[in-house]
């Protein structure tokens, strides 16, 4: 599950984020404040359990502010993403680039927009915490490596889709984000529908290019599904 934290005054954005959040595995922590703390650590203090993922600034408070604030976590906790909900102009986004802003986001941006980029951030999120513990990940690599499930039928309308899609789910909740489904029916999958996706990319995308030769870019070529997973879905047309 992700975790995002929101600083901000304004209802109106809260409201909008909340409804993003809402069709996702997530929780949402918020300070209705227009002041911001002096350093991460009086936000990380205030929470409970484990610290977010994504950290969302704004509208409301001080840009500067914001961005100082952003500097520090970029620092101090490289792991959380930071999400600025600023209006871009061309010098917010190149301060918001140096700060190690992970997104700039338009504070009347619909809640889709919103979802998709929080769903981002957190994956990059995820992606800097793997890359931070170097030596965990290979001690799971030996210990546990990825293990392959196939659902496959020589005759069609057997039941692949549905018996895949609840497989991946059901593991998904045993671990959340370690779970991929890949559809490998080229002409016809049905996994996106099944999954109720809208899948910006597909397998053909990532068999040509960059992606099949580099796993992280793979990985930002997978879409991200409320219930935990990850899902390389079928091309949209056969
Ligand atoms: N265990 C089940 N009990 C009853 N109905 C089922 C079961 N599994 C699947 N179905 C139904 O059977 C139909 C076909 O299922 P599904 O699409 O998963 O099959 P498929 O093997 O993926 O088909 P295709 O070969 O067309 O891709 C669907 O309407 C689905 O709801
Ligand atoms: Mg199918």
């Amino acid at each position: 599950m992700s975790r995002y934290v929101l600083i901000t005054p304004n209802g109106d954005f809260e409201r909008l984020v909340r409804l993003a959040i809402a069709g996702m595995h997530g929780s949402l922590q918020v300070f209705q404040s227009n002041h911001l703390p002096d350093g991460p650590g009086d936000v990380l203090r205030q929470m409970v359990g484990e610290p977010p993922e994504v950290l969302i600034l704004g509208p409301g408070i001080s840009v500067d502010g914001s961005l100082k604030l952003a500097s520090v976590v970029d620092l101090q906790y490289p792991e959380i993403s930071v999400i600025l909900a600023a209006p871009s102009t061309p010098e917010t986004v190149l301060q918001a680039m140096r700060a190690g802003v992970r997104d700039l986001l338009d504070p009347g941006a619909d809640p889709d927009t919103i979802r998709v980029m929080l769903e981002r951030a957190s994956l990059a999120a995820a992606g800097r915490r793997r890359g931070l513990a170097p030596q965990a990940s290979e001690h799971m690599d030996k210990s546990a490596p990825g293990r392959v499930i196939a659902v496959m039928s020589p005759k069609g309308g057997v039941g692949k889709t549905t018996v895949a899609t609840n497989l991946a789910v059901g593991l998904g909740k045993a671990a959340p984000m370690s779970v991929v489904i890949v559809d490998l029916d080229l002409q016809f999958g049905d996994v996106a529908s099944g999954l109720l996706l809208e899948p910006e990319f597909t397998i053909t995308d990532a068999v040509i290019g960059a992606a099949s030769q580099d796993s992280m870019v793979l990985k930002t070529y997978l879409t991200v599904h409320p219930a935990g997973i990850y899902a390389l879905c079928a091309p949209r047309s056969p």
